[in-house]
């Protein structure tokens, strides 16, 4: 079952940055992509490797090891080496706090 986790409050996410997240073992990345927020996997889908590690550019977040960019929106790779696509996570903004909707503990 699936339910809402408060992450960040809005003030720590400014466009352009990014944060880490550990939800019941799972790692997650939250991103401000020009004002809107994202949440992915904490993981490439090529090789084992953080994306917090990579930069954003506009909507994607490019892997720091191999240059693939993944979409925010869609997790889908928009380049090579990387084929699949990356998990996206559902996000709400609700009174300046951040949350995601991610598997419960148990
Ligand atoms: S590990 Fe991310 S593109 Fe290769």
């Amino acid at each position: 079952m699936a339910e809402w986790f408060e992450v960040a409050r809005r003030g720590e996410l400014p466009p352009g940055t990014m944060k880490r997240v550990e939800l019941a073992g799972r790692r997650y990345l939250l991103a401000n992509a020009n004002g809107r927020i994202y949440a992915v996997d904490d993981l490439c889908s090529h090789e084992e490797v953080s994306l917090y590690l990579g930069c954003l550019e506009g909507d994607t977040i490019k892997c720091s090891l191999h240059g693939s960019r993944f979409s925010l929106i869609s997790g889908e790779p928009l380049d090579e080496p990387a084929t699949e696509p990356i998990n996206t996570h559902p996000v709400k903004v609700s009174a300046e706090r951040i949350y995601l909707l991610a598997k419960s503990p148990n």
